[in-house]
């Protein structure tokens, strides 16, 4: 079988010694342009149109990440662009899980503890104890229960904190309140005093994080929005913070990355900024699951990650 990789910003010998250590009999290439040399699978981010144009017969695109957004976004505007009969399959964990639950852990506990606020009293020098946060009504609500949201809402549980979660289609998970689809929206969000967002960027969830979405979060809650940048409708963060509606904000992503030089979130004080990399790609694991994927459709099996385009996610 023949497989194209095209990633630009990456140690390009070391996946494809990788993918060629678990797919021996593979002919492995990095895809370049011009090449239009037939091929089964192409393990991909961000890849060129070109790409797929001269690839009719590709069985499958392996996206090298959990969010297929920018990819479908190219499907949107120029439909054609992907295969006709090729699946697109992204990224399942493989090793993000537990970088997200770190990060969300990390942000919870440091707004509950009132370490950012610490971090703010010692620039001033003062020597200031703030009350604690009552634990009990210290709600952290997730957005998006899935392979990372579902791991993150589990996660959070250690800390004594309620957690809510809230997805497009019902679920059950001990321990967590979960809300599903538009009509329980406003009773996911009421009185959550933390806010993560970990819902795929589609054109229902884009601008969810909105002035409407703070409001009804509890006075002076946190937002955490690790998913995508377009989710967040930054002048409505920007605004809130000076109403004091939201007290902080992490950010992690960003309408454009890297964020501008002269954006305001960079230099508001209370917004923490984070290049991306609440979970980034891991090779290893990511070679392992693309591989014994590509195995598995070999032999006609059935593989998880296949991506609905009419969800978009
Ligand atoms: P996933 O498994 O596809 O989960 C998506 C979740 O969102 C599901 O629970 C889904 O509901 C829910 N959802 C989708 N549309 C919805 C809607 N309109 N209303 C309510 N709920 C909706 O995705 P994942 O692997 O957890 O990843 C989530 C996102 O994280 C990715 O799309 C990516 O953008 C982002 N991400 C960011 C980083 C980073 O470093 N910053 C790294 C990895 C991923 P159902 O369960 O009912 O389908
Ligand atoms: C990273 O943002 C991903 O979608 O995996």
């Amino acid at each position: 079988m023949n497989i194209i990789f095209y990633e630009q910003n990456t140690n390009v010998d070391a996946w494809l010694g990788g993918l060629k250590r678990e797919l021996p009999d593979a002919d492995l290439r990095l895809w370049q342009p011009g090449d239009t040399a037939p091929a089964d699978y192409a393990i991909v981010w961000k890849a060129p149109r070109e790409l797929f144009a001269n690839q009719p017969d590709l069985k499958a695109v392996f996206n090298l990440g959990a969010g297929v957004d920018a990819i479908l976004d190219v499907e949107r505007k120029e439909p054609g662009t992907l295969p006709p009969n090729a699946l697109l399959v992204r990224l399942e964990d493989s090793g993000m899980a537990q970088q997200m639950v770190e990060y969300a852990k990390y942000c919870v506990l440091r707004y509950l503890r009132r370490f950012d606020e610490y971090e703010a009293e010692q620039r001033e020098k003062r020597w200031t104890r703030l009350p604690q946060h009552t634990r009990s009504a210290f709600t952290v609500g997730v957005l998006g229960l899935g392979v990372l949201g579902g791991e993150v809402a589990k996660g959070l549980l250690d800390l004594g904190v309620p957690v809510r979660g809230y997805s497009r289609s019902a679920k059950s998970i001990e321990g967590i309140d979960v809300y599903a689809g538009a009509d329980q929206f406003d009773a996911f969000l009421h009185d959550v005093k933390v806010l993560i967002n970990l819902l795929p960027h589609t054109p229902d969830t884009e601008g969810i994080l909105n002035a409407r979405t703070f409001g009804k979060l509890a006075h002076g809650a946190y937002v955490v929005n690790v998913a995508r940048g377009p989710h967040l409708v930054d002048a409505d963060l920007l605004a809130s913070l000076d109403s004091g509606q939201i007290s902080a904000a992490t950010l992690d992503v960003f309408h454009t990355e890297p964020l501008p030089q002269d954006h305001p979130l960079w230099t508001h004080p209370r917004v923490s900024v984070t290049p991306h990399i609440s979970a980034e790609t891991l090779r290893e694991e990511s070679i392992v699951q693309i591989a014994a994927k590509i195995k598995a459709l070999a032999r006609g099996e059935r593989i998880g990650g296949i991506v609905d385009f009419a969800r978009g996610y």
